[in-house]
């Protein structure tokens, strides 16, 4: 069983939805911490539901980023985390965790990468720039992080159609029930070992 920490910053729907994957036996890990930039997250409120300790860490707390990093990763060491899983989480993580993490970094993103991406681009936004586009798909990717925004290699996606009647409401609302559906299928891909990343190719049964 891999230890994970779960970072989020929201509502953390995506991560409910991994602990009841795992409740129902599907996902083989054991959530040892979730760390938070906000401390007012209901997906921390999630987390202490189901007995996971929460960490809030804010850089903005710290007096430089060194000093943060070095909280950071005291806190993944504490908690003997293996792996890490963003669900919803809207800072970037620093190159110092990414390297010592490298390819056990998740994150999962609401549009098909490498459109709709990068610093910015979350929540409503990213439907809407999908709308205004006038794209005819869009869909999930789940990805390895690192040291950019939304740019690491890719696990996994999944697509739907967009059709004419959607708004940016409509289209999210989909969108979070398919992250929900296939989130877990990387995360227990990451915690099996089962992947091999060569260049940004990523393969591997899922
Ligand atoms: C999800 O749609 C996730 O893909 C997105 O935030 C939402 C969090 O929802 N993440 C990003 O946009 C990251 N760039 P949740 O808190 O209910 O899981």
């Amino acid at each position: 069983m891999s230890n994970c920490a779960v970072f989020l910053s929201g509502g953390g729907s995506n991560f409910q939805a991994l602990i009841d994957r795992k409740n129902s036996g599907d996902l083989h890990v054991d959530f040892t911490v979730c760390i938070s930039n906000n401390s007012k997250a209901y997906g921390c409120e999630r987390a202490r539901k189901n007995g996971i300790p929460v960490v809030h860490l804010a850089r903005g707390r710290f007096g430089s980023n060194e000093e943060y990093t070095a909280r950071l990763l005291e806190v993944l060491s504490a908690h003997s985390v293996e792996m890490i899983v963003c669900a919803g989480y809207m800072k970037i993580i620093p190159a110092a965790v990414v390297e010592q993490y490298r390819n056990k970094i998740l994150n999962i993103h609401p549009a098909l990468l490498p459109s709709f991406g990068g610093k910015g681009m979350y929540g409503k936004r990213v439907h809407q720039a999908v709308l205004d586009h006038g794209a005819k798909v869009s869909g999930i990717t789940v990805h390895l992080i690192d040291e950019q925004y939304d740019s690491g290699p890719i696990v996994l996606q999944e697509c739907i159609p967009v059709p004419d009647t959607d708004d940016a409401e409509s289209l999210a609302g989909r969108v979070l029930a398919l992250e929900h559906a296939h989130y877990w299928r990387a995360v227990e891909a990451v915690a099996q070992n089962r992947l091999t990343i060569t260049g940004r190719r990523v393969t591997g049964e899922l």
